[in-house]
């Protein structure tokens, strides 16, 4: 009993004082950079812990942040694209004809290639908003050095993809423990925004959540459809406010 005590204890002390390592930050769409990591045609193939086509949505989705947050840098990196990685899809591509796009020809570590470290540095901005293909090694490899660099990171969780589920989990906690903030993209867009009042706000933002997050785009379809043509059927009428 005592000593399941002590290990209970042990347990919320180490718990508080992984909290507290880390200061809690808001991203600041003035101070954030979108990277767009090794989301390669041929590696969309070892993103095997998400169904194929809602992966191909969120990478698209994750990519054309900075077409919301015109705002936001955008760096794109290849990863030897002339090899089995492929290169990025068009679609993204199209997105950002004027960004820089690194093509590391050997490095792993984007952050082990001059011209990416360049890039980011270029922007004067510390909050790294990423995602990659593939989870463990891409998005991992750079969070990690980019946390040691003193940036901060958030982690796309729906827009990095790897071959299975245990090993997505692992690279997850990894990088809870290295202080990333690991957020779902709805997270980052309402981050970004803060206010539904602002620019972009609502106006800007409903289009694009119903292109880019059909889950809130249909939100805001049903309760347009409601006020412009809905009508309150039986039995709805009786049900409590
Ligand atoms: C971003 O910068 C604009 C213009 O300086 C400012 O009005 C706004 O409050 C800033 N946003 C945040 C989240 O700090």
């Amino acid at each position: 009993m005592k000593f399941a005590t002590a290990l209970l204890s042990a347990g919320l002390m180490a718990g508080t004082a992984l909290a507290d390592s880390f200061a809690w930050e808001r991203l600041n769409k003035n101070d954030s950079v979108l990277v767009i990591l090794d989301l390669q045609e041929g590696l969309f193939n070892l993103a095997r812990d998400w169904d194929a086509t809602l992966f191909r949505d969120n990478m698209i989705a994750h990519s054309a942040l900075g077409t919301a947050f015109k705002d936001l840098p955008v760096v794109l990196t290849t990863s030897a694209e002339t090899g089995p990685n492929g290169p990025l899809p068009q679609e993204i591509l199209d997105l950002y004809p004027d960004a820089p796009l690194i093509k590391r020809q050997g490095e792993v570590d984007a952050w082990d290639n001059s011209d990416f470290r360049a890039a980011i540095k270029a922007t004067n901005r510390k909050q790294i908003i990423i995602a990659g293909i593939v989870t463990d090694v891409c998005t991992a490899f750079l969070a990690r050095s980019l946390r040691a660099e003193g940036y901060s990171v958030w982690a796309n969780i729906e827009a990095s993809g790897t071959t299975t589920k245990e090993i997505r989990d692992i690279s997850n906690d990894q990088l809870l423990r290295a202080g990333v903030n690991v957020v779902s993209l709805f997270a980052i867009v309402c981050d970004l925004m803060r206010d539904w009042r602002h620019t972009p706000g609502a106006l800007e933002l409903l289009p694009w959540l119903d292109r880019y997050m059909p889950a809130y785009g249909m939100v805001a379809r049903g309760h347009r459809a409601a006020i412009e043509s809905g009508e309150v059927i039986p039995g709805e009428n009786v049900l409590p406010k």
